[in-house]
């Protein structure tokens, strides 16, 4: 039987969240969105699967016009800057994104009007008058972010505009005392002002039943969003008092954008259809956005849950109702908790949330700096927050890079290289028949392979990291029952036999390691010929070859983590300087 075992073969749309460009990259967004989404795409690939991975930056809105206000540039400088440094720290950490957009680009002010129009003809706009407030100084409306005032229920004198982070109360900005411009300061005043809204409410039976039917996605996920729903959803506004965005088509909106929130996501689909035009097949995205069975799995951190799971689900099913295609709803939508930091404070190891603003954070760039991206995705994927928060710690970092990734995969790989090209001149051919012992370790092989595809898939990278390392051990395990220091002097026959077996079982190592340190598995290449392959599909190759094997990866010193770990402290006292 040539194709026993024909699979399946999916097509996947695999997204991770635009992330806002007026900052650098900090690992707390990595293993929200980035880190899983990026590992889970690499084991798609190499399983045969089509897939398409889309991402860019989120350039409009509130948070790109602070920043710009704040260090006194353009919005478009702002974005234009961080879109390149995003771009290359992404690229220095390997993430394999098919494309890297950004939503300033005028195919996405398409998309976005277009999104706009076919919703407004399916009936789901409407238009309302607001109270917001007004800067009569500045001549513009403020977003409440741009408000401060005394909070009306405890009297905090630098309460923001919609919540007091004193007392924790949410209000309308209108209802703060004495409110003013937190640029210039001066009074601010209330104004009707009128907005397009997204008539969510109407979406509301059909995204419950289809919410319920996701068996599959987090229950974390589908119950906070159930609970979204059950709690009765509102009129959402989709335009703003902001000079910055994608213009609104419609008179009397000429100093309006749409809301950020509204543009975003549709940067997806600006992704996909640019990602088909550069590869010369415009109208490929298609098959990724309108085939009822391509698996759409967006990786969001939690914060972005109500945008993606109920939000943005309903815009596409209301853009889909014009006679063309309809868009596919999302398959999953994985959504992770956060990362705290571990700061060593007086010595004393301490928890703290980071802040991006007081720069006590670890930026990806920096830590890029210190150490290569292998062991860096090594450490983050096996502390993913999949089913709670978690924290970064470089002791932690330093650890399982020693004993894991090296102690264990590493050791394993370089005692079957190194052993290969003293005892066997480097070559290792397939024997007639493998002892008892190799076939059973083949059998745990694939029943560990099959739990780790399992949880990949699910997808919950941290827990499949976990079955790596169990491949890890059972490998060694063999190898050590083996012994093949001693059986080399007495049946070097014997001993090459366990090497190829041996060889077998690295090629399934380096297979599913390959998702979360790509670079050795690559490295690898170099020096080891023979099927990088589950044990599952493997076909005994004729033979192995090794010529001039290194090891993969190096050990993390005491020095390199002390330095890391002093940054911390710094930014914890206060002292660090601003990054960029
Ligand atoms: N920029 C948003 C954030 O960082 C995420 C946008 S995700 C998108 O929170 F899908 F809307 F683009
Ligand atoms: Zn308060």
């Amino acid at each position: 039987m040539l194709y026993a075992m024909s699979e399946s073969k999916e097509r996947y749309l695999v997204t991770s969240a635009l992330p806002y460009a007026n900052g650098p990259l900090h690992v707390g967004q990595i293993v929200g969105a980035y880190l899983p989404a990026d590992v889970f795409v690499r084991y798609l690939r190499a399983r045969g699967h089509d897939v398409v991975y889309v991402c860019g930056t989120d350039e409009h809105g509130v948070p790109i016009t602070l920043t710009a206000e704040r260090e006194g540039k353009s919005p478009r400088e702002v974005v234009d800057y961080w879109y390149a440094h995003m771009k290359e720290t992404f690229s220095r950490f390997n993430v394999s994104f098919d494309n890297f957009s950004r939503t300033s680009t005028p195919l996405h002010a398409k998309n976005t009007q277009l999104f706009y129009a076919k919703l407004k003809e399916g009936g789901y706009i409407t238009e309302a008058e607001s109270r917001q407030m007004y800067s009569p100084t500045e001549g513009r409306f403020l977003p409440d972010r741009y408000v401060e005032g005394t909070c009306p229920v405890c009297g905090y004198k630098e309460a923001r505009g919609d919540q007091c982070d004193n007392c924790g109360s949410w209000y309308e900005a209108y209802e703060l005392i004495e409110p003013h411009s937190k640029v210039t300061g001066g009074p601010v005043e209330v104004r009707e002002t009128t907005h397009l809204y997204l008539d969510l409410p109407s979406f509301s039976g059909r995204l419950k039943g289809w919410i319920s039917d996701q068996q599959h996605w987090r229950d974390s996920v589908r119950n906070f969003v159930l609970g979204i729903i059950e709690g009765g959803l509102e009129q959402r506004p989709i335009t703003r008092d902001i000079g910055w965005g994608v213009p609104v088509p419609e008179p009397g909106f000429e100093d309006k954008r749409f809301y950020v929130w509204f543009d975003a996501p549709i940067g997806y689909v600006s992704s996909t259809m640019e990602w088909a035009e550069l590869a010369g097949d415009p109208d490929r995205w298609r098959e990724y956005w309108q085939e009822p069975d391509t698996r759409m799995v967006h990786f969001i951190g939690k914060d972005n849950t109500v945008f993606h799971a109920v939000v943005w689900p309903a815009m596409l099913m209301g853009a889909g109702e014009d006679g063309e295609e309809p868009f596919i709803l999302p398959y999953d939508v994985p959504a992770n908790e956060f990362m705290n930091l571990e700061v060593v404070v007086d010595g004393e190891p301490r928890q703290m949330q980071m802040s991006t603003s007081r720069n006590l954070a670890v930026w990806l760039h920096e830590a890029l700096d210190r150490f290569p991206a292998d062991p860096l995705r090594f450490y983050l994927a096996s502390n993913l927050p999949e089913t709670g928060d978690v924290a970064f710690s470089w002791r932690e970092f330093q650890s399982r890079v020693n004993s894991d990734l090296i102690g264990n995969l590493g050791n394993y790989i370089n005692r079957v290289l190194s052993f290969t090209e003293k005892y066997a001149g480097g070559e290792l051919s397939r024997p007639e028949e493998l002892p008892r012992e190799a076939l059973a370790a083949f059998e745990d092989f694939k029943e560990i392979e099959a739990r780790y595809e399992k949880k990949m898939l699910a997808p919950r990278p941290r827990e499949a990291l976990g079955e790596l390392l169990a491949l890890g051990r059972r490998a060694n395990q063999f190898f050590d029952s083996e012994a093949p220091w001693k059986t080399r002097k007495e049946d070097p026959e014997r001993t090459a036999i366990t090497l190829y077996a041996c060889a077998a079982l690295l090629g399934s190592i380096a297979y599913h390691a390959a998702p979360y340190v790509p670079e050795a598995a690559e490295e690898l290449r170099e020096f080891f010929t023979g099927p990088i392959a589950r044990v599952t599909d493997l076909e005994p190759p004729s033979g192995y070859r090794v010529t001039g094997a290194r090891p993969l990866f190096s050990r993390i010193e005491d020095a390199e983590v002390a330095a890391a770990e002093e940054q911390l402290s710094r930014a914890a006292r206060g002292e660090a300087v601003s990054p960029g």
